[in-house]
């Protein structure tokens, strides 16, 4: 197994699996989608997608990752299914799909960390402008896509995860930090009480369906990542406890990082909160006048700093993204490591393409598609809803019914026990199957129909 690499240990494997999860995933889109799906409410239902629906399917996944030490494509035929490995197919198209526009926001986040050095502040106002200096942004998104590419081809992701062990809980501090200024400006009461105190008339289809796709994101789950993760876990390691850590550090950095957004936006809008629905550019729009009201010397510290953790952050998970469709190229059809990984790469990136055109730079990309609802979305849009919003929820879908009712329970059970002795005794074996069995798949599979039906037919 020397070429696939691996974890020299529990909390190798951990600390990989929350890299993998914490990313812009947490510190970008969830803000703008709480924004943009109106608030508190759309954060309950984030919260209750993440314990109920999200936390089984991660159990699930890494349970098969490390009972069959495979891809996730592999992982399905080893256990004898050969056509359920249309889900590890899945999840290499998604996470093609992902890191293609993945990486093109990281580009953003790497540029402005530049732009922080040299205290160039105006860029937030002028976003918008920023995002269509395709020189600039393409020539940040090719590093970046080289860094995660010689990365994994290196094999060398475990001192990537060494040393977020330091960087992440930095980033940690900074966010309390932030959110504790934010706190103390005008006007901030008004972005905490829109971020906390639900309106239920926000909630329709569209916000459930985001919510959903969100936590599948985040978790990093639905495409075989944590499959493919999973496969280096030890047989003595407690997948619920390793779980139940992943899930909680990843939420609670959403959570804080939505904590510290709207008291913002609620302090430069001198709180009428307007242009919180505004999407992907909210924090690159909104951030910059921040970091400038904390001074020229302390707004370059702390501006450069976040972006260039927030960078290392999507990272962790960029390298993630790629290792998926890697490791199943290298095990499934023995194609040398480095070779792999440049050619995935490669194509990745210019299926990215359109996603870093389509930002105002070429109006085709721009305004690519017109839904039945008539509304018009980006390339990087309808990407992302394909991809993030129906096919990891799809993926969940399929990869709790083939637990519950194909492998069976008893062997999904068996697995979590190596390493949790009293697991199946346990009140969370009782939670697990009745999630497993029956929520997740009934679920899963109405919103699935639903948001397909009405989503992208009207
Ligand atoms: N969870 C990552 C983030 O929040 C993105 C990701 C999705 C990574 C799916 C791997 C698989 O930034």
């Amino acid at each position: 197994m020397a070429n696939r690499g691996g974890f020299s240990s529990k909390l190798g494997f951990i600390m990989a699996a929350a890299g993998s999860a914490v990313g812009l995933g947490n510190i970008w889109k969830f803000p703008f989608e709480v924004g943009a799906g109106g608030g508190a409410a759309f954060l309950l239902m984030y919260l209750a997608f993440c314990f109920i629906l999200c936390f089984p399917v991660m159990v699930t996944e890494i349970a098969i990752g490390r009972k069959t030490q495979l891809n996730p494509v592999g992982a399905f035929k080893a256990l004898g299914y050969k056509r359920w490995s249309i889900i590890g197919k899945m999840g290499i198209l998604s996470g093609v799909l992902i890191l293609s526009f993945y990486n093109v926001v990281a580009g953003w986040a790497f540029g402005y960390f530049i732009e922080m050095v040299m205290g160039n502040f105006e860029v937030g106002g002028n976003f918008g402008e920023y995002i269509t200096n395709v020189f600039k942004i393409g020539g940040y998104a090719v590093v970046f896509m080289a860094t995660t590419a010689y990365i994994v081809s290196k094999g060398i992701s475990a001192g990537i995860e060494r040393a977020s062990k330091i960087l992440m809980p930095t980033l940690f501090f900074i966010i309390i930090g932030l959110v504790l200024y934010s706190f103390t400006l005008p006007n901030a009461f008004k972005g905490v009480q829109f971020y906390l105190v639900p309106d239920f008339s926000e909630i329709n289809l569209e916000v459930v369906f985001n919510a959903l796709g969100q936590a599948f994101f985040s978790l990093s789950l639905g495409m075989g990542a944590l499959i493919t993760y999973g496969s280096y876990v030890g047989k003595k390691d407690n997948i619920i406890t390793s779980a139940a850590f992943i899930t909680l550090a990843d939420v609670g950095i959403a959570f804080l990082a939505g904590l510290m957004m709207f008291p913002f936006v609620a302090y430069l809008t001198e709180g009428t909160m307007e242009g919180a629905a505004q999407g992907p550019g909210l924090i690159f729009a909104v951030l910059p006048g921040v970091f400038q009201s904390l001074g020229p010397i302390l707004g370059v510290i702390v501006g450069s700093t976040f972006f260039l953790l927030l960078s290392f952050a999507a990272l962790t998970s960029t390298v993630s993204l790629l290792e998926v469709p890697v490791t199943y190229v290298v095990d499934e059809h023995q194609v040398k490591r480095s070779r792999a990984v440049w050619a995935v790469a490669l194509t990745v990136f210019l299926v990215g393409l359109p996603s870093l055109l389509g930002n105002g730079a070429v109006e085709f990309f721009t305004s690519f598609v017109t839904y039945p609802s008539g509304e018009t979305k980006t390339f990087m849009d309808l990407v992302e809803n394909i991809s993030s919003d129906t096919f990891l929820p799809l993926g969940g879908f399929l990869i709790s019914v083939f637990a519950a009712y194909v492998w069976k329970k008893e062997n999904l059970h068996e697995e979590i026990s190596s390493g949790f002795d009293g697991f199946k005794t346990s009140l969370i074996r009782k939670f697990l199957d009745v999630t497993i069995s029956y929520l997740c798949p009934i679920i899963l599979g109405i919103i699935f129909i639903l948001t397909v039906s009405q989503k992208f037919f009207g």
